[in-house]
Order: C-alpha cells, then sequence, then structure tokens
C-alpha cells in the first residue's frame, strides 16, 4: 500500500526533523456525491504522491458508489465504508486508524465540498516539515473565507475566540478542518478517549495537541463556501462544541485549582512518544506556510 514514493524530505527546522512519509488525504464525506469526484481529481492533482481516503457514512446519495468508481480507477485512492452517519469525529477517527495501520507518515484532514482547497495543501505539507501539526487557519493574517455568510462566520469566529478563552490556547482558527498531521502527533493524542461527535472534535484534537507540547502551526488558507451540496451543520453539533468546550475550561481550571492539572492533560504523550510535556509550546507562525522557496 505505502510504496514509499513521494517522500517528503524534512527540513532542519522545527522541533520534528525527520523525513514525512507519504501523505493519506482523509476525505469524510456524507452526501457529497455532486463533489466528490471534483475534490479528489483536484488532491490528485495538487499533490501527486499523496493517497486519498474517502470516509464515506453510507450516504443515502451515492457518494460511497462514486467514491468506489473512483478507486477502481486509480490506486492511489481508496475508500472506508461505515456503516451509517455516525459524525465527524468518528469518520476522521476511523480513517487514522486506517491510515497508521497502512503506515502513513502524515495524515491529513480536508472537507470534500471544495471549502479547502487542495491547491494550498502543499504549503500545509511544507510547514509540517518543521512541526508537529499544522492547522489551516482562516484567521490569521493571510487567511480569509469566501461566501460565507455573515452568520456563519461569526458562529465560526466566535467558537474560535470562545474556544481560545476557555482553553487558553495560542490559535486563531481551532475549529478548521484542513489539517496535516504527522503520524507521531496522532499518536501522542490519546485517540482512544476521543469522545467527540461533530465538529468540535476538532476544537478536541487541537486541544489535546497544544497541551501535549506538540508544536502547532497555522497556514493561512482561503476557505471558500461550498457552491454545491448542503452543509451538515446543526444545532445538535453547535451544542455539543458548547457544552464540551465548557467542560473541558471548567475541567482545566479545577484541575489547575487542585494542584494536578498536569495528571489530567488529554493526551501527554506517553514515554518515548512525542514531544516531553515539560517543554513549552511554541507561539504559532501565521506565515510559516509563506516560506516555501
Ligand atoms: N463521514 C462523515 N460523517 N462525514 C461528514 C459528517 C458525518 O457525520 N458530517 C459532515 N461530514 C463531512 C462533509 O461531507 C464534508 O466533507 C465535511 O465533513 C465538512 O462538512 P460540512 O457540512 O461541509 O461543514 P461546514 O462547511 O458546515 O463546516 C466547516 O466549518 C466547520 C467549523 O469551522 C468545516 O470546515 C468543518 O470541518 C469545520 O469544523
Ligand atoms: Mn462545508
Amino acid at each position: 500500500m505505502n510504496d514509499g514514493g513521494g517522500t517528503l524530505a524534512a527540513g532542519s527546522q522545527g522541533r520534528k526533523s525527520g523525513p514525512l512519509g507519504t501523505a493519506l488525504v482523509i476525505i469524510p464525506t456524507y452526501n457529497e456525491a455532486e463533489n466528490i469526484k471534483a475534490i479528489v481529481g483536484r488532491v490528485r492533482k495538487a499533490v501527486p504522491e499523496a493517497h486519498v481516503l474517502v470516509a464515506d457514512d453510507n450516504s443515502p446519495d451515492g457518494t460511497g458508489k462514486l467514491a468506489d468508481e473512483l478507486a477502481a480507477a486509480d490506486d492511489h485512492v481508496q475508500v472506508l465504508h461505515r456503516k451509517g452517519k455516525e459524525g465527524l469525529g468518528a469518520a476522521y477517527l476511523a480513517g487514522f486508524r486506517w491510515g497508521m495501520e497502512h503506515g502513513y507518515g502524515v495524515l491529513v484532514e480536508m472537507d470534500a465540498d471544495g471549502s479547502h482547497q487542495p491547491e494550498e495543501l502543499p504549503r500545509l505539507l511544507t510547514a509540517l516539515k518543521g512541526a508537529d501539526l499544522v492547522l489551516g487557519s482562516r484567521w490569521v493574517p493571510g487567511g480569509r473565507v469566501v461566501n460565507w455568510p455573515k452568520s456563519r462566520e461569526f458562529i465560526s469566529r466566535g467558537g474560535s475566540l470562545y474556544s481560545r478563552m476557555a482553553l487558553d490556547l495560542p490559535l486563531r482558527d481551532i475549529t478548521g478542518g484542513f489539517r496535516a498531521f504527522r503520524r507521531e502527533t496522532l499518536e501522542g493524542l490519546g485517540l482512544e478517549e476521543v469522545a467527540s461527535q461533530g465538529y468540535c472534535f476538532q476544537v478536541d484534537l487541537a486541544r489535546r495537541a497544544v497541551k501535549a507540547g506538540y508544536h502547532v502551526v497555522e497556514v493561512p488558507i482561503t476557505f471558500v463556501e461550498r457552491e454545491l451540496g448542503d452543509s451538515k451543520m446543526s444545532k445538535d453539533i453547535l451544542v455539543e462544541a458548547l457544552w464540551r468546550v465548557t467542560a473541558w475550561g471548567v475541567g482545566e481550571r479545577v484541575g489547575k485549582v487542585l494542584g494536578r492539572a498536569d495528571d489530567n492533560k488529554p493526551g501527554r504523550p506517553r514515554a518515548g512518544k512525542g514531544v516531553p510535556a515539560e517543554e513549552p509550546v511554541r507561539e504559532t507562525t501565521a506565515d510559516a506556510g509563506r516560506s516555501e522557496p
């Protein structure tokens, strides 16, 4: 499966400097029949050495079957068929597990609807040479959103601001879903404990990475609102995010007051994995992705 082709050499800067290995771009789908072919084609063109895994929740509109057709025609494309709609978090956890079992060195998160532009992925991967986790960010200088209703922008900016303050995170776009992880980073996040189902899964992973001491870098991206199909954002997803972020924030503060915050940190790297939690987290660098030669 992972032939090691197209490995990305790592630079000398940053905490991690080992070779990155082959990237697997995980695309979760629920009713994305109108988008799946175009997005997979764009990824294959933008980063030909990367592999693609479509994680479909048995979409009623036949997305899974279309993905199978793409996979049959291209050995760089695979499909993970899931039994039903279980949320973004569960789909990504299954995709990460599959990717790690198959030996990929980099696991990428990307939406199916064209909001995340595959043409920007090389910048994320370049930044990952000097980082443990790279977040595509709408809310750092150079980042932006196109055609997003003001109401959605308000919810997203508000969600990031609330998460930043409640969880004391030095990040600007905490809810975004265009990210590149080193596999070693994922191995140190305690994924087996992750219970987040909806989009707060993204906050959960960002929080775990920062608290575990990983070097998290934000790279500006242009997020383009989908032209086809519907967003799966719902009131349930918002409510889950609100209560979980609040509970994490309260839990951290209580832990600090009781003087045992360090014992309660999520995903502390186990011995030999990741980075010692004692090391300070570096300030995030908004323009890391611009340094491509
Ligand atoms: N397998 C699976 N199961 N995929 C899902 C599910 C699910 O239950 N729910 C959503 N998806 C997929 C969609 O098919 C799409 O590929 C991607 O997840 C994002 O879903 P959208 O419905 O397009 O999300 P959005 O545009 O409203 O939300 C964006 O902003 C959120 C908040 O910032 C995305 O970038 C999210 O990742 C982000 O958290
Ligand atoms: Mn979308």
